[in-house]
């Protein structure tokens, strides 16, 4: 029989743990070809969750615990999942919160999609079927609303919907690959980290609905604030949507920089110039999007693949300029060629056209393009 290793951090849950593990364990008789086992990962809690714990033990022989000193959500996890593979041998490791806020009847669910075939199984609130408490306040419904949301555009994967709920199904063979790229994530910031390694790794993802239940003892630990701010650097330094773009403002840079270079300093006529200068740009965003933003899936294959790539990232290039100019012709005869006064600001309407295709068209076409074409899984 496989085996499943339902993996709960515990920080002072000494009115919740006993209910959820019976509630586990209860499933058993429903699950055939799984084993569930339970891996209580308590940090000294002052409650004595553990003693709670240590005495489940002679009810449920598949019940775990291990302890250690108290470093974030996402030091317990790791040292979770390390005891649960090499000690448990676990074939799937469950994520879920010792409170009951993530149900425990959902397992099952969880199972079946594994035997379908995923890799990680993700319970989600924001999609249908899904939900948050109703009786949660205004604030706490819009922090995580939009703790979601900026993830999901910053990383601009909008096939997830929930990065941040920790009810989750993942197999061992996937997290054992990446396990130790998670030690720096101590926090909360744990579960957006995993989801993204497993994007970047291709594994199979699939989010199931699951109604997020209020806590009825104990406190939440989560700083809202603290939380927000290490999405905001942690998406900085990982979103290959954010790096692309960021490369783009410095071709245009380049693209710039080199045509008046040309013009003025070697006096090349202006329409050789600017041919040149934006094929070095071209150039150059090619070389630091597959260095650095699609880094994680860097051309491989020698030579003739580099220069296959390049020529192909030279034709999406073309495709962004056929767009500018229909949508630039587009916008002149549909909406007129004027100069517009905005309060005591005068800006030509080309202008606005410009931006308006640059960031809704072109931005979105190479982006896709390159994921599809050029840095294809
Ligand atoms: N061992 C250990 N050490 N456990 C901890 C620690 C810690 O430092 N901090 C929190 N926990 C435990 C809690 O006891 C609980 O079982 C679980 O981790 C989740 O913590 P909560 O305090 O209940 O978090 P929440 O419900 O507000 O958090 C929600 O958002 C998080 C971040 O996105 C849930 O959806 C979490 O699952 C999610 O990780
Ligand atoms: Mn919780």
């Amino acid at each position: 029989m496989h085996k499943a290793v339902v993996v709960l951090p515990t920080y002072n849950e000494a009115g919740n743990i006993a209910r959820v593990v019976e509630e586990i364990f209860s499933l058993q008789p429903k699950i055939k070809t799984w084993e569930l086992m339970v891996l209580v990962v308590d940090d000294f809690s002052p409650d004595n969750t553990a003693g709670i714990v240590k005495k489940l033990q002679s009810k449920y022989p598949a019940l775990y615990l291990i302890q250690g000193k108290k470093e974030g959500l996402g030091k317990a996890y790791v040292r979770g999942f390390t005891y649960a593979i090499s000690k448990l041998k676990a074939d799937v490791l469950f994520e879920m919160d010792a409170d009951l806020q993530h149900p425990p009847g959902l397992i099952p669910k969880f199972l079946e999609q594994i035997d379908r075939g995923a890799d990680f199984v993700i319970g989600a609130r924001y999609i249908k079927g899904g939900a948050i408490p109703k009786n949660w306040g205004l604030h706490r419904k819009a922090f995580s609303i939009l703790a979601n949301l900026i993830v999901r555009l910053g990383f601009m994967t909008l096939r997830i919907h929930d990065w941040t709920n920790g009810y989750r199904c993942i197999r061992t063979s996937f997290i054992k690959q990446i396990l130790t790229q998670l030690d720096p994530y101590s926090g909360y910031l744990f579960q957006i980290a995993l989801l993204d390694k497993a994007l970047k790794n291709n594994v199979v993802i699939k989010e199931i609905p699951m109604k997020f239940r209020d806590r009825k003892k104990g406190v939440s630990k989560i700083q809202s604030l603290e939380f927000i701010l290490s999405i905001f650097f942690y998406i900085l330094g990982n979103s290959s949507f954010i790096k692309y773009v960021a490369v783009g403002l410095f071709g245009f840079v380049v693209d710039f920089g080199f045509a008046y270079l040309f013009i003025y300093l070697f006096n090349i006529n202006k329409v050789a110039s600017n041919s040149l200068s934006a094929e070095i740009a071209i150039i150059f965003n090619f070389l630091l999007n597959n260095f650095w933003s699609f880094k994680h899936k860097q051309i491989s294959g020698g030579v003739g693949q580099y220069l296959k790539k390049f020529a192909l990232f030279n034709l999406v290039s073309s495709g962004s300029i056929v767009i500018q100019g229909v949508g630039m012709w587009l916008l002149l005869s549909s909406l007129g060629d004027s100069v517009w006064t905005i309060v005591n600001f005068q800006i030509s309407s080309w202008i606005v056209y410009k931006v308006l295709i640059i960031s809704l068209v072109v931005i979105p076409y190479s982006y896709f393009m390159y994921n599809k074409i050029i840095w294809k899984n």
